[in-house]
């Protein structure tokens, strides 16, 4: 991102370029996977209270619309970007947010497939 950033030269810029996403709608997604929806919802919903996991809801709204400039939009989002920064927070890969870290210090590889398959579907 340093890079791609970089080449924004002025603030104008930057404000611009968000202005043109902020215009965009999100095209509805789906979940997929039948098997694992129900425990995607339960975390998303209530967490796992066994692994220390709280509710997603509880910071990103329950329709994953979040809280802007606080938590962000997760709800639509491709499965496997969500993954992939799951994965991150809990290796320690993408070590911005203490918050996201510690959420998924307990989650499970099955757990975090299972929540990022059902917040693609989230609207
Ligand atoms: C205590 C509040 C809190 C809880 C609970 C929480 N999150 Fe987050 N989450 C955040 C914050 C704050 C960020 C922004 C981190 C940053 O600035 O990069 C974030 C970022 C994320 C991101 C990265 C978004 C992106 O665009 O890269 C994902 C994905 C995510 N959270 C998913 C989840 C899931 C799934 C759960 C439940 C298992 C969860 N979060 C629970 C606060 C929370």
């Amino acid at each position: 991102m340093q890079g791609m950033a970089a080449t924004l030269a002025t603030e104008d810029d930057m404000r611009n370029v968000a202005a043109f996403y902020a215009s965009k709608t999100a095209k509805p997604g789906f979940a997929t996977n039948k098997a694992t929806v129900a425990l995607g919802e339960k975390i998303w919903r209530g967490g796992l209270a066994d692994k220390k996991v709280p509710a997603c809801s509880g910071c990103h709204g329950p329709s994953g619309a979040g809280i802007p400039s606080q938590y962000p939009r997760t709800a639509g989002q491709h499965a496997a970007y969500t993954e992939a920064q799951l994965l991150a927070f809990r290796s320690g890969a993408r070590k911005n947010n203490a918050q996201m870290m510690g959420v998924v210090a307990g989650m499970t590889d099955a757990d975090i497939k299972a929540v990022s398959d059902y917040i693609a579907g989230l609207r």
